[in-house]
């Protein structure tokens, strides 16, 4: 097995999201969470962004003690400074900086040539370290649409600097698995020290692929996932962590990699998470929504009922969900509805059961779910005793 290092962006990437503001504390809480679910590295903010992120970051670097702290900073010295000051205390503290390196970025944002882009980043990784800083990450931004000769170039440069953690975002989730796996393919085999640092990947969802494009990019070299808790951050958000946990998990019979995640820390980090930033997890989200573990169709609850893994690949306690759940509604059958009539302490004769599923289906052309209540009020009405 192959070990994946995780780094958590909830609190930076994620707070990206349009609307999500996280006071100190709020931070701190997710933090301490994110330490028990298990992240090997957290990213607590960007401390050069305002005063009270940076107050925040300082906090977090000062409390968590079991995982690696890191802050993110631009290629600006003064935001290295800030980073410093907010990281120093930390038990492992991590700079993370970054430049833009695709063409489009160079010209119209930084106004820079490829060649002063390369001075910036290997200048600003030998400052981090000078500064204080023994593990720096160096993030390509845009590095999927980036020619790939002179990321090579860049890359090499700044490992040479001293950076120990390379990372290939695909900023603007536009890259697909084979070509975001073969960048980090290329990488391997052109940049000739490659094998002194950890090549991670961050992606973005904007085309839905961000999980698909993180498994990639592991099955072709990279040793570290950037992502966040429920898949929020900018724009259509960031690989889901929760997602390649549980993926990685259940199908290592296919991806002989391991993570330190606690799998079962899952539910109680994603409830915390949505609570605190106000991003409601849509309930066919996958792991963590509403209907993930629920089972409406007759057929389905069934097949449930019999044996669970005919329709569940994961099981809710595996995530820290205590149950499945079937959802009585109009596609529900026989069977599911005697188990939940037997649930709430029925027993009901076989004329009994008739006549209350043929009152309980006549309800389901008028209601969508058939609540507890709704059943009881049906039992009553046909004259059940318990
Ligand atoms: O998406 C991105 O490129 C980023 C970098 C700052 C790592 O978030
Ligand atoms: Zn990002």
């Amino acid at each position: 097995m192959v070990q994946i290092k995780i780094f958590d962006t909830t609190l930076r990437d994620g707070e990206q999201s349009p609307g999500v503001n996280l006071n100190q504390l709020e931070k701190l809480e997710i933090a301490k969470q994110l330490e028990r679910f298990g992240v090997d590295v957290m990213e607590a903010g960007f401390p050069a962004s305002s005063q009270g992120d940076f107050e925040a970051v300082r906090k977090i670097a000062q409390t968590i003690k079991h995982v690696s702290v890191t802050a993110l900073a631009r290629a600006k010295k003064s935001d290295i400074d800030v980073a410093w000051d907010a990281l120093k205390d930390a038990v492992d503290p991590r700079l993370h900086v970054f430049i833009a390196t695709s063409p489009i970025h160079m010209e119209y944002k930084l106004k820079k040539t490829p060649e002063e882009v390369i001075q910036i980043a290997v200048d600003m990784v030998t400052y981090g370290k000078q500064k204080g800083f023994n593990k720096i990450e160096w993030s390509a931004e845009d590095a999927s649409r980036t020619d790939l000769k002179f990321l090579a170039k860049i890359v090499e440069k700044v490992i040479d600097a001293g950076a120990t953690v390379i990372n290939l975002p695909d900023t603007v989730g536009y890259t697909t698995p084979k070509e975001y796996g073969e960048m980090f393919r290329y990488m391997k085999e052109n940049v000739p020290n490659i094998n002194k640092v950890d090549l991670s990947a961050h992606c973005h969802d904007d085309l839905g692929m961000a999980l698909a494009n993180s498994i990639a990019a592991i099955q072709n070299g990279a040793t570290q996932i950037e992502g966040t808790i429920n898949g929020i951050g900018e724009r259509a958000g960031n690989a889901a962590l929760e997602e390649l946990a549980v993926a990685l998990t259940i199908r290592n019979d296919f991806y002989p990699y391991t993570t330190n995640l606690v799998l079962k820390e899952i539910k109680r980090t994603s409830d915390l998470v949505s609570k605190f930033t106000g991003m409601v997890v849509p309930g066919n989200k996958a792991v963590v929504g509403r209907n993930a573990f629920a089972h409406e169709s007759g057929i389905h609850q069934d097949g449930v009922l019999k044996n669970a893994s005919t329709y569940e690949i994961i099981t809710p306690e595996l995530v820290g969900i205590q149950s499945n759940n079937l959802v009585l509604g109009k596609h529900s059958g026989r069977h599911a509805f005697k188990d939940k009539i037997e649930q709430l302490g029925y027993q009901l004769s076989e004329e009994k059961l008739a006549e209350a599923f043929k009152a309980f289906k006549s309800l389901t052309d008028r209601k969508k779910e058939v609540t507890d209540d709704d059943l009881f009020a049906i039992l009553i009405d046909i004259q059940t005793d318990v």
